[in-house]
């Protein structure tokens, strides 16, 4: 009876997961899929505690174990309560480092509790350990750059250094598995040790804000990692997880590359927007942009039929999301109608403005995709550039020698005119100058985009 249980507790888990990863896909249903992925995983977890067995005997340590889970949900449920929006890359990179310390440790502990060490087991526990111990010290390093506690350090020494170390990795991987008494049991402390390092070179000389992608490959190494744990426990719904993970992970990070227009060596070994360059208000080199004030921009938006808001890191920076939709609703209630251009790789994470907007409550019918946009762009009125810059720059459709040529862009310059709000003549991410803001349908909106949403929305209401 009790394996009976344990295997239905399985089975409800991989269907979660599965049922919990397609309902991520969309942001109205995101949060339920997620309770219900958890609700699976929590229920795997107790079945196991409960009805696994092993040479008649359950697994023990009870106490322990309800202990061990009790102090780590109270840890995560306070850290979870406590990130600001702005700081949820670097908690994913955490949790996901500490993902792959457990899979680590699973094959330590599976390594010296394992009498027979045949190829495939050591094999299992081999790919197991380094995978897992690269992803938490490397999850660790992007989670130090991405708070502000670790600098990037660019050189070519580290793409040398590391191609050497991953090729000892799979060397030693290879000898523990097929030649096992060539270092005995201390290959498993060399390989430990060569991975955590390989992790924190591998990550470091990274751009910072290439980071997102790099925790997206992370995240599917420790869906990998704990796929073996998977193998070496002979448990389907670890190995289920452990592959969408896996592979949900691989695919964003393709996916995130395909936006961006590079490929993912490009990211890893490029410094992308390490030559940011200063610039003023209003004029770069002998181009000078146009400037609007905050109650012409607000007249513009007040008598327009529809206008389409474009947000990007800037909003994201200033935390200006629910004065954005303030001014939207403000402006809907002059009888405008307002939408959203959503890029895919707007701020700095995969989702990143949809999450914000939905925390303000912005509905989601209103957030469009750029693709679904730009043929409309037409009929546009006014587009709001909110913080937003390689996201709209044309460079990427008309500059082959522009870094971000090829990569999709908004439109915006088919509108009938543009705003554009953000502090400064400075580029983005890309580094790259933007012809956007000497468009002749174009006018700078200069401040800190929610000091100057707040503005609009006030003047638009006195209007
Ligand atoms: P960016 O091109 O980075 O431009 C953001 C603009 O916001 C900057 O030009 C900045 O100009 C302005 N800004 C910053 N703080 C502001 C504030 N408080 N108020 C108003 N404006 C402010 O952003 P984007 O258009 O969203 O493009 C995203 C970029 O990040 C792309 O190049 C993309 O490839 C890259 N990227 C994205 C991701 C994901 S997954 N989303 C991952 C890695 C890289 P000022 O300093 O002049 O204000």
């Amino acid at each position: 009876m009790g394996q009976f249980l344990l295997e239905i507790s399985y089975l409800i888990g991989s269907i979660t997961f599965i049922v919990g990863l397609k309902m991520l896909s969309s942001p109205d249903k995101a949060r339920q899929g997620n309770l219900i992925a958890a609700f699976g995983m929590g229920l795997a977890i107790l079945g196991t505690i409960l009805f696994h067995e092993k040479d008649g005997q359950g697994i023990g340590n009870i106490v322990w174990i309800f202990a061990a889970m009790g102090i780590g949900t109270i840890i995560g449920w306070m850290m979870a309560m406590k990130v600001k929006m702005t700081s949820m890359p670097q908690m994913v990179s955490f949790f996901n480092g500490m993902g792959g310390a457990c899979a680590a440790i699973i094959s330590i502990v599976e390594f010296g509790s394992h009498s027979g060490h045949e190829p495939g087991f050591l094999l299992t526990v081999f790919l197991g350990l380094a995978i897992g111990a690269v992803s938490f010290s490397g999850s660790m390093v992007a989670y130090g750059k991405l708070d502000g506690k670790i600098n990037d350090i660019y050189s070519n020494v580290f793409t040398i250094v590391n191609s050497l170390m991953l090729l000892v990795i799979f060397a030693l991987v290879g000898i523990g598995a097929f030649a096992p008494d060539m270092f005995g049991d201390n290959l498993l402390w060399i390989l430990l040790g060569v991975s955590l390092l390989y992790g924190i070179l591998f990550v470091m000389p990274i751009g910072g804000a290439d980071m997102p992608v790099v925790i997206s490959l992370l995240n599917s190494f420790t869906g990998v990692a704990a796929a073996f744990g998977g193998f070496l426990y002979d448990n389907p719904v670890m190995l289920t997880g452990g592959i969408l993970v896996g592979s949900a992970g691989t695919i964003l990070t393709v996916l995130m590359c395909t936006a961006m227009n590079r490929s993912l060596m490009n990211v890893i070994i490029g410094s992308f927007g390490a030559g940011a360059t200063a610039g003023g208000k209003g004029a770069v080199g002998d181009q000078v942009a146009k400037e609007t004030t905050v109650t012409d921009a607000a007249i513009m938006c007040a008598y327009a039929q529809r206008v389409c808001i474009v947000p990007g890191y800037g909003l994201a920076v200033a935390q200006a999301q629910h004065t954005c939709h303030e001014f939207e609703k403000e402006l809907e209630k002059k009888g405008v109608e307002v939408i959203y251009a959503i890029h895919p790789v707007a701020g700095r994470m995969p989702g990143h403005m949809n999450v914000l907007l939905a925390e303000a409550d912005v509905p989601y019918p209103k957030m469009k995709e750029s693709e679904d946009v730009n043929p409309q762009m037409p009929q546009v009125d006014v587009v709001i550039v909110c913080g937003a810059n390689d996201v709209v720059n044309p460079a990427a459709e008309d500059d082959p020698s522009s870094p971000i040529y090829g990569m999709p862009v908004i439109q915006v310059w088919n509108a009938k005119s543009t705003i554009v709000m953000k502090r400064s003549m400075r580029p983005g991410y890309a580094g790259i100058q933007n012809q956007l803001f000497f468009h002749p349908k174009t006018k700078m909106l200069f401040g800190d985009a929610k000091d100057s949403l707040s503005s609009l929305t006030s003047e638009v209401k006195s209007l």
